[in-house]
Formats: structure tokens, sequence, C-alpha cells
């Protein structure tokens, strides 16, 4: 199979046959580095990471990741480009195709990693956009696979802000992979009802299963998997913080959750979290709203059930796989 030129934009555009590709070369490139065998297969290649929200994870994978492959980086912050002030996405996108051999953006609005794909003539990977995080899906979909044996019907639950990029993400990603995927949150928060038919459609092909339920002792009961992201996310204002402590809270990941799941269930969470008060938001916000914790408590984070560090390193090997499969 080769992926050479395609973009990675949003694990829709891709076979379930093609993410299972992904994920077994991942696998290959997590055994290589683990046992210091040499990958440099893409020497002399260079990418440019286009970063306009910040990053600890992402950023370090495609950095790290592009070394160990041997090609050359060079990173842009979201004050130190032209991108979207003086120069637009279109521009940007052929002047960097002219000079890299693939290009990461993170930021917005999804239509704007689009654009830069429509114009760029190099590979163009979504590292992050309000709708979607399908690197992160992958590294999810190999943690499970490692954890479990096997992907299809697991019974996977993701509580909260299941409208956003990762409620989004996880949907596609388990609905291509033939998970039992389960959106655990007020109606409000589920996905738009277009993404929802879409995945459905893909459901008949791969038997995944996709349910919306509103009630926790509903939704946990037999997971899996209970997964969570930050119930406000970057980009978005600081107001909303009130509404979604008032309208979430009912869907914090704490042990009694993790008890009506069962003692096999897994624990998962695409980082950073807002578990303690070890961050200046956690801190301020716990603060403001009586909180110890906001979408996840604390024992569970650091239980035995938390696979979250394996994730974040799961997020360099599957990057690696994306970046090898779409520019070799
Ligand atoms: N999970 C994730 O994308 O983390 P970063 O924001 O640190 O890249
Ligand atoms: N939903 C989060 C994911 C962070 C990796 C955000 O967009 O901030």
């Amino acid at each position: 199979m080769t992926l050479k030129g395609r973009d990675f934009l949003t694990l829709l555009d891709f076979t379930p046959e093609e993410i299972d590709y992904l994920l077994e070369l991942s696998g290959e490139l997590k055994y290589k580095k683990k046992n210091g065998i040499l990958h440099d297969e893409l020497r002399g290649k260079n990418v440019a990471l286009i970063f306009e929200k910040t990053s600890t994870r992402t950023r370090s994978s495609f950095e790290v990741a592009a070394h160990d492959l041997g090609m050359g980086t060079t990173y842009l912050d979201p004050s130190g480009s032209q991108i979207g002030k003086k120069e637009s996405i279109a521009d940007t996108a052929r002047v960097l195709a002219g000079i890299f051999d693939g290009i990461e953006y993170r930021g917005f609005g999804q239509e704007i990693v689009e654009e830069l794909a429509e114009y760029s003539s190099v590979p163009v990977w979504n590292g992050l956009t309000n709708e979607y995080h399908p690197t992160q899906i992958l590294a999810d979909l190999l943690t499970i696979k490692e954890h479990f044996g096997y992907l299809k019907g697991i019974k996977f639950v993701y509580m909260g802000d299941a409208r956003y990029n990762m409620g989004n993400s996880l949907m596609i990603g388990c609905a291509k992979m033939g998970l039992e995927f389960t959106a655990c949150s007020p109606a409000k928060y589920f996905p738009e009802k277009a993404l929802i038919e879409k995945c459905e459609e893909i459901a008949k092909e791969t038997g995944a299963k996709l349910h919306f339920i509103e009630d926790p002792a509903v939704a946990c009961k037999g997971a899996d998997v209970i997964c969570t992201d930050v119930w406000v996310s970057m980009g978005e204002p600081v107001e909303v913080w009130e509404e979604r402590v008032k309208e979430l809270s009912p869907y914090q990941v704490n042990k009694e959750k993790m008890d009506i799941a069962g003692e096999n269930c897994i624990f998962m969470h695409c980082l950073p979290s807002y578990h303690d008060h070890k961050t200046k938001v956690g801190k301020e916000m716990g603060e403001k709203f009586n909180m110890e914790a906001f979408e996840v408590t604390n024992d569970v984070f650091e239980s035995e059930a938390s696979v979250v560090f394996k994730e974040a390193e799961n997020r360099m090997h599957t990057i690696k796989a994306v970046m090898l499969a779409t520019l070799k």
C-alpha cells in the first residue's frame, strides 16, 4: 500500500485498510526506535511545522519523528511568520511547497488546513483544528490496540464536549475501525448531525456502532475505554468556562464512573488535562469554581487504569508513520 503524496486532513479521507496500514507502520517504527534500529529513510527532506496554537506533544512529536527519519524541520510559531496577517493561506502554501517536502498545520478552522492543502503541491498534515485532530486519533487507536490486542467491538465512551475536535475525530476513528462509540454528554454537546450521519454510513460498512447517551450511568456500563478532553478548548473565550462547568460537571470522569465501567476499563485523555491545581489555568479556574479538578479527577488520572502517557508517547510513533507513508 502507498499513501505517497496524500494529505492527512481528517480520517474521513482514509479507508479502514489505510488506517490499519498506518497503525501497523507505527508499530514497526516504534519497534525500531525502541531497539535502536536507524530508520532515517527520508534523509535530505525538510518539513515546515506551522503552529497558530500552542503545543507540547504534537510539536515535539513532529520534530523528533522528522529528525529520526533524517529530515530537517522549521518551526513557525503563532507570531513568527507572515501567515494570515501579511500573506494569504494560498500564497503561503505555494511558497512553502517550493521550499519544503511536507507541511504540518495546527490552527483554527478546518477550512484553513484544507485551503493550505489545495494550494500546496506537497503533503499537508493536520496537527489540530477546531473540528478535527486526526493524528491524535491514530495514537489513541494504537494505544487501544496495544492494550486489548484488537479494535473491533471495543466499547469506547467519550465523556464531555463531544462536538469539538476530539469528540468528532474519535467518532470518525471508531466508525472507521469498527468500535462501539458512545458520546456521553448533554444533547447540545453531541457532534453535528451531518457528521453523525456520515459516520453512521461508515458504520454500516465496518460494523461499528454509534450511541448518543445523556446518562453517564447508562453510557459507562461495560465500557472498555472511558475517554475525555478539556471542557474549554484552545481559542475558545474564557467566558464559556462558567457554562461548561455547570453543564459538563455531571460528566467528569471520576471513580464512580470507572467503577460502573468495571475493573478492566482504561482511562484515556489526549492531554493536556486539568486534573489538579498544578497549572496556572487549573488553579485559577479551580479556585473560581471551587473544584479540585475538571474533566477528570486526579485519582483516576493517576490510577493504574490511566494510559495517558502511553497515548502521549504514541503521538510520536504515529506521526512518524504519517510522514513516512505520505513522503516515501
Ligand atoms: N494532545 C495534543 O495535541 O497535545 P498538544 O496540544 O501538547 O500538542
Ligand atoms: N480539545 C483540545 C485538544 C487539545 C489537544 C483543544 O482543542 O484545545
